[in-house]
């Protein structure tokens, strides 16, 4: 019989659990023979060690099949789903819906509450008077054959594995873990049944994964397991450093919906609702390239039809659809309170969690999971990042319940608004995209060991971190950081370390020169990737064959490839020494 025990301890010791293994940790833990400390030392130890893309794909089905599965079959054609990894103003799937629904992608949309700054799709959808979202499966199924959408809270009891570890993960500091993170999210992708899933991946002061590097290694690793499970994942990285669009709050994020709808919307938004629509089209088999779907989409709000679906598919939800040309009609908040520049001049940054944080208690958004969401209250940005504004011009407005509320929330954002004389850059929206094809397994592992390995740097003169990795040829990674020293001439770097540790574990010191290094990553937080020092080529060329490649990577994933013998070409080697007859007796 598998021990609980014994899993734990192979977690820990680094090595990857078996597919039966795993399914006994899940099963035990589902029926109580295993208990929750168990569970959460095995999750510390995964976010010690991580897990494989085998082990990750595993979990995650065996935590996609813990509860319901949905199943989408009956409705014809190739059903596509949209995961955000949420930030504020995110209100992309109102407008995306409806928008490949009128140009015949079928939308079976399952969403949900929101947690934090403001409601999620399910609480927006809600402000608006009648609409209802919780639909039987059937009535779910029915509908999107109907109209071709339906956007409804869930059914049945989806992944319920997933919801009882993330309880477990949140009071034992383990919900930072990318494969804990990806496995989550991804469980409740593969059992809402979508044959395709596209994931819009946040990035910034807003969202979860606050850096380009982390996002991207998230995203990678979601759409890996996506394609394991057998579903097309596509994953886009866009930017969640100012809130997205201009109103943050349910109603005002309706209203805001249907303007970009009709094609009035804010420009941000209105540019990845087509960047995620046109990836959700081309999986759907509805477009080939990304510029045939973003035409056919443009066509349906051009044309009306995007609009007029959402009309009907607030209409089949028992909606009053009057609030399309009526958005007054949507509730609105007592006491509007606005917000002026005191200068003309350049608006800088406007960090998005602030504002996520001034709706939350202003009312839109929920501290706790029974709060109860005021759906009228939020803010509006007047201004966005970069926009020249004059003195006296509105930058914000408040919508509160009361005119303290207003008052507080306007002296406590006031300090956000910093207007300038300088130009400042409107913030890239999308930062990427993700595909199968363009993920390299076996470099991307590689760097996200250098990656890892950086963290352990000791670097407190220059604050220069750098992480390398190298492949040994019977699979083993080996890492090494750089090492400062106070007398700066002693500092190692990050390859050198690393190529060292290689030689150390080779048993034959006869063969050190043969440490096998077969691939090399270093990973640095610079604007460019960082080519290794003199003194690390010439270790390189000791150790390495000249054509052993080597990847520089900096933070934002940009890479360049190189080799050992284009970083030190006509090096100074061990044979130069050997066929020379006077140094040999030295
Ligand atoms: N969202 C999820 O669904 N799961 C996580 O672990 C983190 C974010």
């Amino acid at each position: 019989m598998v021990r609980a025990v014994d899993l734990i301890a192979k977690k820990r010791n680094g090595l990857a659990l078996s597919a039966e293994e795993l399914r006994a940790l899940m099963d035990g833990y589902m029926n109580g023979a295993i208990p929750d400390y168990q569970m959460s030392a095995f999750l510390m130890a995964v976010v010690w060690n991580g897990m494989t893309i085998e082990e990750l794909t595993e979990f995650t089905q065996l935590m996609a099949h813990s509860g319901d599965t949905l199943s989408l079959d009956e409705i014809p054609g190739v059903k596509v789903d949209k995961h955000s990894t949420g930030g504020v103003g995110d209100k992309t799937t109102l407008v995306l819906g409806p928008l490949l629904a009128a140009i015949g992608v079928p939308v079976a949309k399952m969403s949900g509450r929101g947690l934090g700054h403001t409601g999620g799709t399910i609480d927006k959808l809600e402000s608006i008077p009648g609409m209802q979202t919780a639909l039987s499966t059937s009535q779910f199924i029915e509908q999107v054959k109907r109209i071709g959408i339906a956007i409804a809270g869930q059914t049945g009891d989806l992944a319920p594995a997933d919801k009882r570890i993330y309880g477990l993960r949140d009071v034992t500091a383990t919900v930072e873990s990318l494969p804990l993170i990806a496995s989550s999210i991804m469980s409740k992708k593969l059992a809402s049944g979508a044959n395709a899933i596209v994931l819009d991946v946040k990035v910034g002061s807003g969202a979860f994964m606050k850096t380009l590097a982390d996002a991207k290694r998230l995203a990678a690793t979601m759409v890996r397991i996506g394609r394991e499970a057998g579903r097309s994942t596509v994953a886009v990285l866009s930017n969640m450093n100012e809130p997205l669009g201009r109103a943050i709050g349910n109603a005002l994020e309706v209203k805001e919906a249907i303007a970009t709808l009709r094609g009035q919307g804010p420009a941000d938004l209105a540019e990845i609702c087509l960047t995620l629509a046109a990836e959700m089209a081309i999986l759907a088999g509805r477009a080939a390239d990304p510029d045939e779907a973003r035409r056919l989409l443009q066509q349906a709000i051009d044309d009306g039809r995007a609009l007029a679906k959402f009309r009907e598919l607030i209409e089949a939800q028992g909606g009053d659809a009057s609030v399309i040309d009526h958005p007054e009609r949507l509730p609105a908040a007592p006491h509007v309170q606005t917000l002026r520049a005191e200068r003309a001049g350049y608006l800088g940054a406007l960090p998005a969690l602030a504002f996520g944080e001034a709706a939350m208690r202003l009312g839109a958004g929920r501290a706790l999971k029974e709060d109860v969401i005021d759906p009228a209250v939020g803010l509006v940005l007047e201004a966005k990042t970069g926009d020249y504004v004059e003195a006296g011009q509105p930058l914000l407005t408040v919508h509160a319940a009361s005119e303290a509320d207003a008052l507080r929330c306007v002296a406590e954002l006031q300090p956000l608004f910093v207007v300038g004389s300088d130009p400042v850059e409107a913030p890239a929206l999308v930062l990427g995209r993700i595909r199968a094809e363009d993920i390299d397994v076996d470099q991307d592992e590689l760097l996200a060991a250098a990656h890892e390995a950086r963290e352990a740097a000791y670097v407190p003169y220059s604050h220069f971190a750098v992480g390398a990795a190298l492949r040994l040829r019977d699979g083993r990674i080996v890492t090494g950081a750089n090492i400062e020293n106070a007398s700066y001439g002693l500092t190692n770097c990050a390859e050198r370390n690393a190529i060292f540790a290689a030689v150390l574990g080779r048993k034959d010191k006869q063969q050190a020169r043969k440490a096998d290094i077969v691939e090399i990553a270093v990973v640095a937080g610079s604007p460019d990737p960082v080519p290794p020092c003199g003194a690390c080529r010439q270790v390189m060329a000791e150790f390495c064959a000249p054509d052993t490649p080597v990847i520089l990577a900096n933070l934002e994933g940009h890479i360049r490839r190189t080799t050992v013998g284009e970083l030190l070409p006509g090096a100074f080697t061990p044979e130069q020494l050997a066929s020379s007859p006077g140094l040999q007796h030295v």
